[in-house]
Parts: structure tokens; C-alpha cells; sequence
């Protein structure tokens, strides 16, 4: 058994998702309640991103998917002001790259004035460092950060299992959420069996970037719901517990990514998806 705080996203309304059109939430620690469905802002700078966040809160997304290396929170900090959204409504995640270990209070003040808030509510080491006591370090200063109140929770990126639990072992703390590469070339049951175990959320991108996605198995699924390919791929995240964000700048796509509720895919149609993987 792992050491740490555990506690088990609970994933509201997920497996009946098809009878209801709200958003699943999972419920991270530090009461930070994020939305299953996010919007990522990967290589959108200026202009574009705040007009892209702009019509992905139109839509009704109300996660957004930034870090300090997209170099484009200022543009997601006014496109935030100017949606008439309460703060509260929104769940926005930041990362801060390993590089900046030791300048953490810095980079974190730096990517709230941009944000224009006062807490982010997911707070992303971005990748693991190499070595493991760099690793470590980052983890325990971003706690003190959290528990400061600048910072609702706190969790990884690109991390593997035998890292988080260095991290716990170290800390005492799981963190609370991992944000991953994922899709049906991707899948791997023991990656996911893995979190839940110790419960931590996982999150997936570039989920349409997925080398499967021209593969017919998901073009007959999206006929049979009479539904896109990229909405098969992010329905079938959500079937498997696992939050997904997706970019881009295109507001008709922008909608589609996030028009996941109307149909919800069989276990049948699970395992087909899943079975890409291992081809
Ligand atoms: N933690 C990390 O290391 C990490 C790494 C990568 C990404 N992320 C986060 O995850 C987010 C999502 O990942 P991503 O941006 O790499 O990939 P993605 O969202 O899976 O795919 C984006 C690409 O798919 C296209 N696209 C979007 N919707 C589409 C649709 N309905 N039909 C056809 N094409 C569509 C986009 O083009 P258009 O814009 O032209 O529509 C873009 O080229 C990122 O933006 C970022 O926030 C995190």
C-alpha cells in the first residue's frame, strides 16, 4: 500500500452520462472540483488564444489547460476577465517547468498577475526531472505554495506510476492529478487500474492527435451515434474515468469537442477502442 493522503476522485454522474448533459466533475483535494471535459491552449499565443478561450467558454467549457512554457497566460488572464464569468466557475490549471525549481514563489506570483487571479486551482510540475531528488525538491516547495492558499490542489505531468510514488513515499502526499499523453494507441489498463489505486486523477491530451484515429473501428463507432471521430476519441476518455483536454482554434470544433453527452459509447465499443492499442 502506497503512504500519502489518499483520497479517490469521485466522479459525479459519471456512467450515465448519456441522460444528463452536465459536465462530470471529479472532486480533487483542497475542494478544487474539476470539470472532466477541459480546453487546452498548447501553441495558441496572442490574439488567437484569447479569442480561442473566449469561444471555448461560450461553448460552456469551464476548464482551461495553460502552463508557464505556452507562454500565454496573460491572453487566457483577459480572455477570463472578459467572459462575465465569476472566477469560481472556472477551473484553470497552470504548470511550472522543472527548470524553475527554487524560483517557485516567482514563477507562481508571475502566472497569477497574468491570469489575473488569485489562486489557480491546479497547480502542474510539468515534466519529471531527471534526477530524483530535483524531483522531490519541486514537489515539497509547491506544497508549501498550496498551503499558502495561492494554489487549490497540486499534481504532475508526464509522470510515471514509480515516480509518483517516489513522491509519496518522500512526501506523505499523492498528488492529486497526473496529466498525461492518452488515447487508444496509448491505452494501457495497468496505467489507469494504477491511479484509481492510489487515487489520483488522470488526465489525458493530444487525444486527437492519436495515431489510431484513421482507423475504420472508429469511423463505423462515430457513424452508429451518428457523431465525429475526435468526439468518439474524448467520449471514450470519459467512459474510462479519465479527464480529457482538448485544443483548438476553430469554434466549430471547438463546440464539437465539447458536445460529448448526447451519446455514450457501449462496453462493447469500449473494448474495440481499447483493443487499438495493442495492435
Ligand atoms: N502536460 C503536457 O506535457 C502537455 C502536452 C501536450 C498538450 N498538453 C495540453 O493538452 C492540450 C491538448 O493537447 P494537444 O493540443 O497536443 O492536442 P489535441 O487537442 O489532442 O489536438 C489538437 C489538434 O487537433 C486539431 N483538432 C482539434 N479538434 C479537432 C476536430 N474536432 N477535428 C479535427 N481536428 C481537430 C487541432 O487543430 P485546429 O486547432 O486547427 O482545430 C490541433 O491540430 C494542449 O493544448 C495542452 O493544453 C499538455
Amino acid at each position: 500500500m502506497v503512504a500519502g493522503r489518499r483520497r479517490d476522485p469521485v466522479v459525479s454522474e459519471n456512467g450515465r452520462m448519456s441522460e444528463s448533459h452536465a459536465v462530470p466533475v471529479v472532486e480533487l483535494p483542497g475542494d478544487a472540483r474539476m470539470p472532466m471535459v477541459g480546453f487546452g491552449t498548447w501553441k495558441v499565443t496572442g490574439d488567437q488564444v484569447e479569442a480561442a478561450v473566449g469561444a471555448a467558454l461560450a461553448a460552456g467549457y469551464r476548464h482551461i489547460d495553460t502552463a508557464t512554457m505556452y507562454g500565454n497566460e496573460a491572453e487566457i488572464g483577459a480572455a477570463l476577465g472578459s467572459s462575465g464569468l465569476d472566477r469560481a466557475e472556472i477551473f484553470v490549471t497552470t504548470k511550472i517547468r522543472p527548470p524553475d525549481t527554487g524560483k517557485e514563489p516567482e514563477v507562481l506570483r508571475r502566472s497569477l498577475r497574468a491570469l489575473r487571479t488569485e489562486y489557480v486551482d491546479l497547480w502542474l510540475v510539468h515534466w519529471a526531472a531527471q534526477r530524483s531528488w530535483r524531483r522531490k525538491e519541486i514537489w515539497n516547495d509547491m506544497r508549501k505554495l498550496r498551503d499558502e492558499g495561492l494554489v487549490k490542489a497540486i499534481g504532475v505531468s508526464n509522470f510515471s506510476l514509480a515516480q509518483i510514488d517516489e513522491l509519496i513515499e518522500a512526501s506523505g502526499e499523492t498528488p492529486a492529478v497526473n496529466q498525461i499523453r492518452w488515447g487508444p494507441s496509448a491505452y494501457d489498463p495497468d496505467v489507469v487500474v494504477g491511479h484509481k489505486a492510489r487515487g489520483i486523477a488522470l488526465e489525458g491530451y493530444s487525444g486527437l492527435k492519436d495515431g489510431r484515429l484513421k482507423d475504420r473501428a472508429l469511423a463505423e463507432i462515430a457513424a452508429a451515434h451518428q457523431v465525429t471521430v475526435p468526439q468518439v476519441v474524448l467520449r471514450w476518455h470519459l467512459e474510462h474515468g479519465v479527464t480529457v483536454i482538448s485544443k483548438s482554434v476553430r469554434p466549430e470544433r471547438i463546440a464539437a469537442n465539447f458536445d460529448l453527452f448526447g451519446f455514450a459509447l457501449s462496453e462493447a465499443e469500449v473494448a474495440r477502442i481499447d483493443a487499438l492499442g495493442h495492435l
